[in-house]
């Protein structure tokens, strides 16, 4: 975030003091926090509205610190607590899905059809021979058949990465690689801005030439009904298969330390990280958090999350803990903006939805847009809003509340990480009274510290870096194959302190303000993306010697891609403009990576800032990217390099 930003973050007044009727129904109530105290006590409780196979014994073993292990000696099944109970509870006929596909086609399941489709699944899985611990990598549009996938993967103790399908083959690639794969599912497209987007030459492409040995078969959902390559020795249609396998499965009891998923996240060096998790821990605090902080009356409420399932949101607040909870939900395949801009909106009428939760990038693209969109659909059903993935500024959190919520729902404001799993900083509605911009506390049974530069404390009224201090049920176990990266990357900085890598700032009360990412880590519409990520793709294309990246602020997306590259000349193959040059590498980037990571602006340097000892000074061409005034130039080697890029800015390509 940039200064200006941050002061007029800061110097935010408005309060929102929680209406009465609200608190009078809401499922947290303010004794909440007391009773929070120890913390070990609290989650033990909350831990306890699991089904268990065998009870636990003992909540924390934190003696292997910063390994965790909550729960341990207790065994449970993920998808059992997602669906088998809720049936044996008699509300099979619940709704659990309202799939709404892009192209306007719908389905409903119930929590019955929900169980059966996931039984035959898990029975699949174990056909082609994916047994407990074995990895399944899943790269699928946002349509039911992920969720099935994910919840019969679970059911079998096995452990899934699920791979958003904006990635490249590239990606898929690597991720597949990292984590072993034995099995990929996948769909033969998406329906995506009104057009059939293939998923499945991705997977051809990520492995192809032996790229991938674990993979033994490829599950291909039938989506789109678009011409794909086939292989006969490794492709299936799930839907065949799924007609061959039995009905029936019972759910087995695992361990609950056992691993649950992984998910790719980006961190501050070019390799994303594999984040894993585990079962019990994670199912209680993505359980607990969904119902106080959404205030879920389960068979009551219709509830929609619109984060797609390859992403921490919609693993967390799609997939486990909503059907955790016996939720009814909404799942949209596509963008907001098919066919027309009022799609989410027409979507929140259709189904009665009562609690929504979205990105602020979402919410700042329909501000702009105006509130004339939203003004022909009725929303009057809403009665909770929330956000999550980045810092949300008070006009949109203030125009969220008056267009979207009619200026009476309560806004959570949610602030978490992969990482963590699950909401770790939030108002509870009902009971907090808010401030449009502000997170503001962490929830019952989770600790957090505004630290300095040497890991103190500090007071009210200043800033620091965020540290989580106490252990918390859905934490991160590790990196996957990585347990050194995993201490470095988050347990170092701060001896005995989780660092998030976020700076905030505590207000005069005490409240917590979230100001963006300290590390060389971007957040673009709510998506994390490395820097030094987008630069090792850059330079491995030929025209490039080298890379600078940064995020840039940017009015819709939070932030955006900027880089800045150094050509080598003697390479260039063509004579085109500098214009092509660029569009080739922002390509080249999308190839790579995918999509999402293109950069918005590539300028084309002879030089880059380098600080005595070689390192980029990215803090000086922010500035350059955010068009202000360069700020301290004295450590760098060469002083006059910063006109030389500010001279040369003016001739960057972009769209
Ligand atoms: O910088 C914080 C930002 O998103 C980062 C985590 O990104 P990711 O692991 O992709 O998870 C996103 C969805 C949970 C954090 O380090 N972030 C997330 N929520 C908020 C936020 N920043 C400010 N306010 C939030 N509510």
């Amino acid at each position: 975030m940039s200064e200006p930003e941050i002061e007029n973050l800061l110097s935010e007044t408005r309060r929102f003091a929680p209406a009465r009727e609200f608190a009078a129904q809401a499922i947290a109530q303010p004794g909440i926090y007391d009773e929070a105290e120890d913390f070990v006590e609290f989650w033990s409780k909350q831990a306890k509205s699991l089904h268990w196979h065998k009870p636990f014994t003992k909540a924390l073993d934190f003696s292997d610190a910063p390994f965790a292990k909550w729960f341990e000696d207790g065994e449970l099944n993920v998808s059992y607590n997602c669906l088998d109970r809720h049936v044996e509870a008699g509300w099979g006929k619940r709704i659990a899905l309202f799939f709404e596909g892009e192209p306007g086609d719908s389905k409903t399941y119930t929590y019955l059809d929900l169980l059966t489709e996931v039984k035959k699944a898990a029975n699949l899985l174990i056909k082609l021979g994916v047994r407990a611990g074995d990895r399944v990598a899943i790269y699928m549009p946002h349509i039911p058949e992920a969720v099935i996938a994910m919840q019969a993967v679970a059911r079998i103790g096995a452990v899934h990465s699920v791979v958003f399908g904006g990635f490249s083959a590239d990606s898929l690639a690597d991720r597949i690689q990292d984590a072993g794969a034995k099995l990929v599912i996948t769909a033969d497209g998406g329906y995506r801005k009104g057009k059939a987007l293939p998923l499945k030459p991705a997977v051809d492409e990520a492995l192809a030439n032996e790229k991938c040995p674990s993979v033994e078969k490829v599950l291909v959902v039938k989506r789109c009904a678009n011409e794909i390559a086939w292989d006969e020795s490794r492709d299936l249609w799930w839907d065949e298969e799924m007609a061959l396998v039995d009905k029936e499965h019972v759910a087995q009891g695992f361990s609950a330390e056992h691993p649950l998923f992984i998910l790719y996240t980006s961190g501050s060096t070019g390799k994303p990280k594999g984040i894993l998790h585990t079962t019990g821990g994670y199912l209680t605090q993505t359980s607990y958090t969904h119902k106080n902080v959404f205030d879920l009356h389960e068979g009551q409420d219709v509830y929609w999350c619109t984060a797609d399932v390859g992403w921490i949101t919609g693993h967390s607040y799609v997939v486990y803990g909503p059907m955790a909870n016996g939720a009814t939900q909404v799942i949209y395949e596509g963008t907001p903006d098919t066919p027309d801009w009022g799609r989410w909106w027409d979507i929140v009428q259709k189904y009665h939805v009562n609690i929504f939760y979205t990105a602020p990038t979402a919410i700042r693209t329909f501000m702009k847009l105006g509130s004339k969109v939203v003004s022909h659909y009725d929303l009057s059903s809403l009665r909770l809003l929330g956000s999550v993935g980045e810092p949300i500024n008070p006009e949109a959190w203030i125009w969220y509340r008056d267009v979207i919520g009619s200026g009476k729902t309560p806004i959570v404001d949610t602030w978490w990480q992969t990482e963590t799993g699950a909401i770790m900083i939030s108002p509870l509605p009902g009971i907090t009274e808010t401030k449009p911009g502000s997170a503001m506390k962490p929830l019952p049974g989770i600790s957090a510290a505004v630290v300095d530069d040497d890991g103190k404390v500090v007071g009210n009224g200043h800033g620091g870096y965020l540290t989580i201090t106490q252990p918390w049920p859905s934490m991160l176990r590790g990196i996957w194959g990585d347990p050194e990266r995993f201490k470095q990357t988050y347990w170092s900085r701060f001896p005995g302190k989780y660092f998030a890598g976020d700076g905030a700032k505590l207000d005069e009360d005490g409240d917590l303000w979230l100001l963006g990412r300290v590390d060389d880590v971007m957040n673009v519409s709510g998506h994390r993306l490395s820097t030094t990520e987008i630069e090792s793709a850059l330079v491995a294309h030929p025209y490039v010697a080298e890379a600078a990246v940064v995020g840039a602020s940017d009015a819709t997306t939070g932030q955006a891609v900027v880089a800045f590259v150094i050509l080598r000349r003697s390479q260039l193959d063509h004579t085109g403009s500098e214009a092509d040059i660029t569009k080739e590498l922002r390509d080249h980037v999308a190839k790579m990576i995918g999509p999402i990571a293109k950069p918005r602006t590539i300028f084309v340097v002879s030089e880059l800032p380098k600080t005595r000892s070689g390192k980029i000074m990215r803090r000086l061409l922010r500035d350059v990217a955010e068009d202000r005034p360069i700020g301290d130039v004295t450590t760098l080697s060469d002083t006059t390099v910063m006109d030389t890029i500010k001279t040369r800015v003016g001739l960057g390509a972009e769209d």
